[in-house]
């Protein structure tokens, strides 16, 4: 290097005025050549421009970072198609470089090819955007305890900031950043705890980057919170006789949700009709000889759980009524009293002398009319006829107010 060459580039760092007043110095000839700064994003198309001034027919090298010549007074020289000469006017001579990567970076020289060699660094920068970052869980999420997720993005440049959201608020983690040739890994850890309602609950890692402008990038993450599992059995509904059908529904929650669901009885075996297809367990024309105690059982990797049923089943109504008037009954809920059954029938010869007493009722009243017209007619005296009609039938009368308690008495006498 010359020491004008020297001069010439440290230049480039100082102000356009002040480099202007130097190469106004340097040259005397007043040809020279400025370059400017790119930045490009990666894969993308960044154009190399050398402004001329006073150009006099001089040959113009363009030369890559690593002083290779690309471009020899408007002919290629290095066999690279990503590189084309767009333009070369007296003023301008531009080229593009397409397809760009982080190892395009550096310094491109336009040089004039005079006696007194002059050059201008343009400096290529490539910027990075981030992808989409990526979720690793460092700790499983089981219930009680605490998760810990990365959020990783792998390749930026410059580093892109990582945050965690829930809800919309950032959750503190831990970032760090490591080098990775000319681009940067960025992670940002975080550890929560968490419950069963946590499970399914979205988070997301958002990724921003200069490059990006205001946008992001952003992974939703939604929690996967492990818990051992819960069982119920659905009870039926009412009392169950012979020959009735039973399905019982075993109904299970729990992260992983269990596979499969185990059935047993109690002390014995499961009936040979049971028919088990998933959580549901049927049963066919029941008998007394599936009472008993039926079990239902779940588990995961995070524990185990059971609920039990207790069948008891009644004799069919058509042969119920000795059976059913003492049942032994037990506390379950999911049982009505037979009782209730009892006075249903009970209910029915009520009926029957209710009826009976109507009818005895609008007889006597029937009979108390008759009567009545029948004294008038004979008695033919209007005056005498109330008094004594009166009298003569206080014992009808009697009977007729009285009638409820003879009633009541007829239905003592039918019971
Ligand atoms: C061009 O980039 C180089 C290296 O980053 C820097 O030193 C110089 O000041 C930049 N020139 C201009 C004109 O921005
Ligand atoms: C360099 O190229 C320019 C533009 O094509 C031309 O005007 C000039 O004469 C060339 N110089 C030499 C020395 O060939
Ligand atoms: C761009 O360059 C990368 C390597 O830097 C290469 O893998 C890719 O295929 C190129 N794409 C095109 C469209 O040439
Ligand atoms: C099962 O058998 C054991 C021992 O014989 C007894 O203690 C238990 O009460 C029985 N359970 C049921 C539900 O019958
Ligand atoms: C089944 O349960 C019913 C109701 O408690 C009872 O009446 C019957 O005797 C039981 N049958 C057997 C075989 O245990």
């Amino acid at each position: 290097m010359r020491p004008g060459q020297r001069s010439l580039l440290l230049s480039s760092s100082s102000s356009l005025l002040l480099r202007s007043l130097v190469l106004l110095s340097l040259c005397p000839r007043g040809q020279a050549v400025q370059a400017e700064n790119v930045t490009v994003l990666e894969g993308g198309t960044a154009q190399i421009s050398c402004r001329l001034q006073n150009y006099d027919g001089s040959i113009v090298v363009i030369q890559n970072p690593r002083r290779q010549t690309l471009f020899f007074n408007g002919t290629r020289a290095l066999k690279d198609d990503r590189f084309q000469m767009v333009l070369f006017t007296p003023k301008l001579v531009r080229i593009t470089l397409t397809n760009v990567s982080v190892s395009d970076e550096g310094g491109y020289f336009c040089q004039l090819y005079t006696d007194d060699t002059h050059h201008q660094v343009a400096t290529l920068s490539v910027v990075v955007p981030p992808e989409v970052p990526s979720v690793e869980v460092k700790t499983e999420a089981v219930e009680g305890g605490e998760v810990e997720l990365t959020c990783l993005s792998l390749r930026s440049k410059p580093p892109a900031t990582l945050r965690w959201v829930r809800d919309r608020r950032e959750i503190p983690g831990v970032i760090s950043q490591q080098e990775n040739g000319k681009t940067v890994s960025v992670s940002n850890t975080i550890r929560i705890p968490v419950e069963r309602k946590d499970n399914r609950a979205a988070l997301s890692c958002e990724a921003s980057h200069p490059a990006l402008v205001s946008q992001k990038r952003v992974r939703h993450y939604s929690l996967d919170v492990h818990f051992a599992p819960t069982v119920k059995i659905v009870p039926p509904q009412g009392i169950l006789r012979e020959g009735d059908s039973l399905s019982l529904t075993c109904s299970v929650t729990g992260n992983p949700l269990p596979r499969d669901i185990q059935w047993s009885r109690v002390n014995d075996t499961l009936p040979e009709r049971a028919e088990k297809t998933g959580n549901i367990l049927h049963m066919s024309r029941l008998s007394q000889s599936h009472n008993g105690t039926y079990l239902c059982q779940a588990h995961n990797n995070y524990g185990r759980a059971a609920d039990h049923y207790t069948l008891l089943v009644y004799v069919s109504v058509a042969q119920s009524h000795p059976a059913i008037a003492h049942p032994n009954l037990p506390s379950s809920k999911e049982y009505q009293d037979p009782g209730a059954v009892v006075e249903t029938h009970s209910a029915v010869p009520f009926a029957v002398i209710g009826g009976i007493l109507a009818l005895l009722v609008f007889t006597v009243i029937c009979v108390l009319i008759v009567t009545i017209w029948c004294s008038v007619r004979q008695k033919g005296s209007y005056l005498t006829h109330e008094a004594s009609g009166l009298d003569e039938h206080g014992e009808v009368q009697e009977a007729f107010l009285n009638g409820n308690d003879a009633s009541q008495g007829k239905k003592e006498y039918l019971l």
